[in-house]
């Protein structure tokens, strides 16, 4: 397949979204709209925001752990399927804001569901399909939460009101998937300035794909 699959990962306010942004529109001035896709799961697929909104929703804080690690794997299974796949076909670069290592470090480390069985739901889910680049935006627990408390207050969701030592367990998972892949996953130290951050993302992707900035 022609197009390129890079997802951003890291802990709740290490600034993908806001990295993602950045890069979105320097890919699409030098390369055109139509050949960059932003995306995030659950993604615009009917299907899948429907999974979404049972997972997110306040009346759900009953939810079964095993229950919510396989919606989310549904959820990205038609993400993959709709919208992921037909973009690489045509030869996109696709910027995805998480993906299967926000399991693992999430539902995997942080809800204590066992690193390995949310691996195997997911690659049932994902059927082989991992990314080329994982850019992993690390950030100390503290300061990331400190980042959305400060910016979106009015953002918090029922994941982000889990403990200081929640964040701190999915961190160390991230950086263990790090160590573990260091090919795929490129770390990125995500407390520097935001410039910063975005010119290191940069030439990491640069380092991968020489035609790209
Ligand atoms: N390098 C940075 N330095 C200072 N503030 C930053 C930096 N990067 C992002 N921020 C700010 O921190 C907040 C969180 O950033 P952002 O939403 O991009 O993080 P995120 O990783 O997408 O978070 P989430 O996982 O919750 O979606 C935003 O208000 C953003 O403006
Ligand atoms: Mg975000």
């Amino acid at each position: 397949m022609a197009g390129k699959f890079i997802s951003f990962e890291g802990p709740d306010g290490a600034g993908k979204t806001s990295v993602i942004t950045a890069i979105q529109a320097e890919l699409e001035q030098q390369l055109g709209k139509e050949k960059v896709m932003y995306t995030r799961e659950p993604g615009g697929n009917h299907i899948s925001e429907q999974i979404r909104r049972v997972l997110f929703d306040e009346h759900n804080t009953d939810m079964d752990g095993r229950t919510e690690a396989l919606l989310f794997a549904a959820a990205r299974r038609q993400h993959i399927v709709s919208e992921i796949l037909p973009a690489l076909k045509d030869g996109k670069v696709i910027l995805c804001d998480r993906y299967v290592d926000s399991s693992i470090a999430y539902q995997g480390a942080g809800r204590h569901l066992g690193e390995q069985k949310i691996w195997q739901i997911n690659q049932y889910a994902i059927d082989g399909l991992l990314p080329d680049l994982t850019i992993y935006l690390d950030i100390e627990s503290k300061l990331g939460l400190q980042r959305i408390a400060e910016h979106r207050a009015d953002q918090v969701n029922r994941l982000d009101e889990e403990q200081l030592s929640f964040h701190k367990t999915v961190r160390e998972a991230f950086l263990r998937l790090q160590r573990e892949n260091p090919e795929r996953i490129k770390l990125i130290d995500a407390s520097q300035s935001l410039p910063k951050v975005i010119s290191d993302v940069k030439q990491t992707i640069h380092a991968k794909f020489n035609d790209l900035f």
